[in-house]
C-alpha cells in the first residue's frame, strides 16, 4: 500500500474467501504506519469473516450458506432455515421435527414478564416495548448463560427464536387492551404466532393457510442480512462478552431506525400520505420532493448499501402481496396499486436509475402485512422478531471464532488540542 503524505509503502496481506471480494489484511497498519484508515459507516470496510450470509449487490443475489433466497423461500420454511442459518445445513425430517419441538418447547416466557408490559403506557411504540423486553430477558437467563460454553450458547439461540414471536404478541395485545394469549404448541412457528396475536380467549380461533404460508414467508425473507446495522451491532455488543439477550436487545434498538428496519413503517406511512394527498395522480409532486435534497424526503423502501439492483427479498415480497391480497379479496387495495405505480415511476426516472436505486425488502412487506392485520406500528417488530436467528447465528460465529476480539474502533481527531482549564472567574 502506497500513501500520498509520503509515507514509505506496506506490504499488506490480501485474502481471498469462498466469492465475493478479497481483503487487505489492515490489522498491522497503525502499527507499521502510525496512521488509521478511515472509513464512516464502513462502505468499505469487512469487520469480520463470516459464512452465513452472501449478498451479489450487483447481482441482486442473496444466498442463505450458499442456497438461494429464492429456493428456500419456495421450497423450505423458517424452522429448516432457522436450522440452517444456526447450524450450516439443512435438516432432514427428523432433524426439523427435533428442532421443531425444541423451539416449541420454549415459547412461553416467565410469566414476571408480563409484568414489565404494565410500566409502557398503550399507545407506547411496540419496538419500544420490544427494546424493554428482550432486554428483559436477560435478566431471567443472565446468572445461567455463560457465552463461551457452546450449549449455554445453542439454548439461548432456541430460548430467544421461540420467545421472541410471544414477545411480539404480547405488545400488541397490551396496545389493544386484550389479554395475552398463551402459545399453543400444536400450531407452526408463524401459525402459534397468529393464534397469539389475533385469537382471544372467548372464541376458538382458526389459522387462515394462506397467510400462515405467506407470513412464514415473511419471517424467511427476513431471516439474515451479512453485516447489516443492526446485526453489526449485535456483534460489537457481543464482543464485549455481555449476555445474548442484552446483544439481541441492541439490536432491536438499532432496526428500529427508518433507515433500517423501521423502513417498512415508514413506507406504509408514504404510501398513505400520498394517497391521503390524491393517489397516484400525486406520484409525480411526490417525486419532486424526493428528487429536491432540500426536501429531506426519501422513498422509504427504496435504495440500499449493497444492492445496486434488486432485491430479491422485495420481488418475493411483491408475489406474497399478490398471493395475500387475493387470497382475502384486496386484488385491487388501492396501496399496492400505488406501491407498483410508484416502483414503475421510479425505475424509469434517472434521479434513481442513475443511482441504482431499487425497491428493497421494505417495500411491499408493509402491504401484505397490512393486509393480514398487522398494525403498522408492529412491522419492525415482526422484522426483529424474524431476523432475531440471523442476529444469534452472526453472534455465535462470532463468540465460536478463537480469533475474535472485543471491536474497540479508532477515530480521526478533530477537536481542541490540550489547552488549560481557566478559573471560572477568569473565563
Ligand atoms: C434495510 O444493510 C442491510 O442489509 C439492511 C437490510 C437488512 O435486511 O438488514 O436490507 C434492511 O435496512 C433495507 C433499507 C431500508 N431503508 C430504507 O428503505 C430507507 C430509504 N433508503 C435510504 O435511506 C438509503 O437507500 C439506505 C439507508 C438504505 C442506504 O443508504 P446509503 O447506502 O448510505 O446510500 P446514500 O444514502 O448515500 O444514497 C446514495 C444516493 C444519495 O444521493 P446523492 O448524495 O448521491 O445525491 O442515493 C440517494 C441519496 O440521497 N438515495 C435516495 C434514497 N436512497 C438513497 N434518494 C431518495 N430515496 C431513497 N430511498
Amino acid at each position: 500500500m502506497s500513501f500520498s503524505n509520503g509515507s514509505p509503502s506496506v506490504d499488506l496481506p490480501v485474502y481471498s474467501g469462498s466469492i465475493g471480494p478479497d481483503v487487505i489484511d489492515i490489522r498491522k497498519l497503525y502499527a507499521q504506519t502510525g496512521m488509521f484508515t478511515y472509513d464512516p459507516g464502513f462502505l468499505s470496510t469487512a469487520a469480520c469473516q463470516s459464512a452465513i450470509t452472501y449478498i451479489d449487490g450487483d447481482k441482486g443475489e442473496l444466498l442463505y450458506r450458499g442456497y438461494p433466497i429464492e429456493q428456500l423461500a419456495t421450497h423450505c420454511d423458517f424452522m429448516e432455515t432457522c436450522h440452517l442459518l444456526l447450524y450450516g445445513n439443512l435438516p432432514d425430517a427428523k432433524g426439523k421435527a427435533a428442532f421443531t419441538r425444541n423451539v416449541t418447547q420454549h415459547t412461553m416466557v416467565n410469566e414476571q414478564m408480563q409484568f414489565f408490559l404494565r410500566g409502557f403506557r398503550r399507545d407506547a411504540h411496540p419496538m419500544a416495548i420490544m427494546t424493554g423486553l428482550v432486554g428483559a430477558l436477560s435478566a431471567f437467563y443472565h446468572d445461567s448463560t455463560d457465552i463461551n460454553n457452546p450449549e449455554h450458547r445453542e439454548i439461548s439461540a432456541i430460548r430467544l427464536i421461540a420467545k421472541l414471536p410471544t414477545l411480539v404478541a404480547m405488545a400488541y395485545k397490551y396496545s389493544i387492551g386484550q389479554p395475552f394469549m398463551y402459545p399453543k404448541n400444536d400450531l407452526s412457528y408463524a401459525g402459534n404466532f397468529l393464534h397469539m396475536m389475533f385469537a382471544t380467549p372467548c372464541e376458538p380461533y382458526v389459522v387462515n393457510p394462506v397467510i400462515e404460508r405467506a407470513l412464514d414467508r415473511i419471517f424467511v425473507l427476513h431471516a439474515d442480512h451479512e453485516q447489516n446495522a443492526s446485526t453489526s451491532t449485535v456483534r460489537l455488543c457481543g464482543s464485549s462478552g455481555t449476555n445474548p439477550f442484552a446483544a439481541i436487545a441492541a439490536g432491536v434498538a438499532c432496526l428500529w431506525g427508518p433507515a433500517h428496519g423501521g423502513a417498512n413503517e415508514a413506507c406504509l406511512n408514504m404510501l398513505e400520505e400520498i394517497q391521503a394527498m390524491g393517489g397516484i395522480s400525486k406520484v409525480g409532486e411526490f417525486m419532486s420532493q424526493v428528487k429536491d435534497k432540500n426536501s429531506g424526503v426519501k422513498l422509504m423502501g427504496f435504495g440500499h448499501r449493497v444492492y445496486k439492483n434488486y432485491d430479491p427479498r422485495a420481488k418475493l415480497m411483491q408475489e406474497t402481496c399478490n398471493e395475500v391480497l387475493a387470497a382475502m379479496g384486496l386484488e385491487n387495495d388501492p396501496l399496492f396499486k400505488l406501491a407498483k405505480a410508484l416502483e414503475k415511476i421510479a425505475l424509469e426516472d434517472d434521479y434513481f436509475v442513475s443511482r441504482k436505486l431499487y425497491p428493497n425488502v421494505d417495500f411491499y412487506s408493509g402491504i401484505v402485512q397490512r393486509a393480514i392485520g398487522i398494525p403498522v406500528k408492529l412491522f419492525t417488530g415482526i422484522f426483529a422478531l424474524a431476523r432475531t436467528v440471523g442476529w444469534i447465528a452472526q453472534l455465535n460465529e462470532m463468540i465460536g471464532d478463537p480469533e475474535y476480539k472485543i471491536g474497540r474502533p479508532r477515530q480521526l481527531f478533530t477537536g481542541a488540542e490540550r489547552r488549560d482549564v481557566v478559573e471560572i472567574s477568569k473565563r
